[in-house]
C-alpha cells in the first residue's frame, strides 16, 4: 500500500472512532491540515474501495471493511507513537518552545494540551488532593502535569503513555511511568484514587471499555479534559458539541457514570487565539533550532482549532466524575 492509501486509512479511522462521517470531503480536510495539499483523493479512495479496505454507500460516504478497520487501527497505533514521539522529541529540546509554553499556558513547563491557565490552576489547585491518593495520568506525555501534583502533594502518581522511557520525566521516586497503552488498563495492576485525561481520550479505540475498567476503581475519582469537534460541515449536528452528547459524555451515560461537566470552550477558543498571536514570535528561533517543522506544525494545529472554532464546530469541557 502506498504511503498515502495509508495516511487517507489513518485519517478514514480517526473519524470513524469519533463517530465522524468518512467522505472525500473530510478526508481532503484533514489532509490538508497535515500539509499534505493539491492531491486528487478520489483515484486513492477508489483503490482502497476496489481493495476492501472501503466501503462505499450510494450517497458517496464510505465505511471501513472489517479488514480495512484491522489494517487502520495497525497503522493508527504506529503513526501515533511515532507522530508524538517526532514532536515531543523535538519540543523538549527547544528553550524557545518552553519559552513558548510559558507564555501562552502561564506555567513554565512542556505542555502539549488545549489548558490555559484557568484550567490547570483548577487542576493543580482546587481538585482536593491529599498525599495519601496515588494520580493516574493517562497519556501523561513527557509528565508535566503528573509531576507538579506529585511534587505538590507528596502523593503517588502513575503515568501511562506509548513514550519510549528516557521521554518522560520523574522528578520523583513516588512517580511510575508505565510504556504501554490506555487501551490495556486492565493489563496493568494499578489502583488509582484520582484518575487524569488530558487531550489523551481521543486516543483510545475503545472508549467504552476504558471507562468501565475506570468505574471498576474503588474511590477513583476522575478529571478528564476533553474536546469535541465536528469535521464534516455539510453535516453539522450540533447538539454533538453539547456538554452531554460529546463522545465521551455519551460513552459515560451508557456506562451509568454521573458526571460534573464545566465548559471550557471559551478558554480554549482563546488559547487558539492567543497561540496564533504569539507562536510567530518564535519562528525564528526555532528555525535556528531545527525546529521548523514544530512551528509548522504547531501553526497548523493552531489555524485549524481556530477555524473550527470560527465555524462553531468545537467545544471543550472537564467531565468530573467525583
Ligand atoms: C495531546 S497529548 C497530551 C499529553 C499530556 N497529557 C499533556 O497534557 O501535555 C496526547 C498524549 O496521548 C498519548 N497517547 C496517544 N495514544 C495513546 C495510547 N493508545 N496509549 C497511551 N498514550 C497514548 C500520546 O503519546 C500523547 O502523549
Amino acid at each position: 500500500m502506498r504511503e498515502l492509501q495509508e495516511t487517507i486509512l489513518y485519517i478514514a479511522y480517526n473519524l470513524a472512532n469519533q463517530n465522524q462521517v468518512i467522505t472525500i470531503e473530510a478526508i481532503q480536510q484533514q489532509l490538508e491540515w497535515m500539509l499534505i495539499k493539491d492531491l486528487e483523493i478520489g483515484r486513492e479512495m477508489f483503490w482502497l474501495t476496489e481493495n476492501g479496505f472501503l466501503i462505499m454507500s450510494s450517497n458517496k460516504e464510505f465505511s471501513l471493511s472489517d479488514f480495512g478497520k484491522r489494517e487502520a487501527f495497525r497503522i493508527n497505533k504506529v503513526r501515533i507513537r511515532e507522530d508524538f514521539t517526532r514532536l515531543m522529541n523535538s519540543a523538549t529540546n527547544s528553550t524557545a518552545y518552553l519559552d513558548y509554553c510559558e507564555e501562552i499556558y502561564g506555567y513554565r513547563m512542556y505542555l502539549f494540551n488545549m489548558m490555559d491557565k484557568e484550567q490547570l490552576d483548577y487542576l493543580f489547585s482546587a481538585v482536593a488532593i491529599s498525599s495519601n491518593d496515588t494520580i493516574l495520568d493517562l497519556g501523561c506525555g513527557i509528565g508535566s502535569i503528573l509531576n507538579t501534583l506529585v511534587n505538590k502533594y507528596a502523593c503517588q502518581g502513575i503515568g501511562i503513555d506509548q513514550l519510549n522511557e528516557p521521554l518522560v520525566r520523574r522528578y520523583s521516586d513516588k512517580i511510575a511511568y508505565i510504556d504501554g497503552d490506555l487501551d490495556e488498563l486492565a493489563d496493568y495492576h494499578i489502583s488509582p484514587t484520582i484518575t487524569l485525561a488530558v487531550d489523551s481520550l481521543y486516543f483510545s479505540s475503545d472508549l467504552d471499555r476504558l471507562v468501565r475498567r475506570l468505574k471498576s476503581f474503588p474511590n477513583n475519582r476522575w478529571y478528564l479534559y476533553y474536546s469535541q469537534y465536528i469535521f464534516k460541515k455539510s453535516q453539522k449536528d450540533e447538539s454533538l458539541l453539547e456538554s452531554d452528547n460529546t463522545r465521551l459524555a455519551a460513552v459515560l451515560r451508557r456506562n451509568e457514570i454521573t458526571y460534573r461537566a464545566v465548559d471550557y470552550s471559551t478558554n480554549e477558543r482563546t488559547l487558539y487565539e492567543n497561540a496564533l498571536q504569539i507562536l510567530p514570535k518564535y519562528r525564528e528561533v526555532l528555525a535556528d533550532e531545527g525546529n521548523s517543522h514544530l512551528y509548522e506544525t504547531k501553526m497548523r494545529e493552531n489555524r485549524s482549532g481556530q477555524e473550527m472554532y470560527d465555524k462553531g464546530l468545537a467545544s471543550r469541557y472537564l467531565y468530573i466524575v467525583e
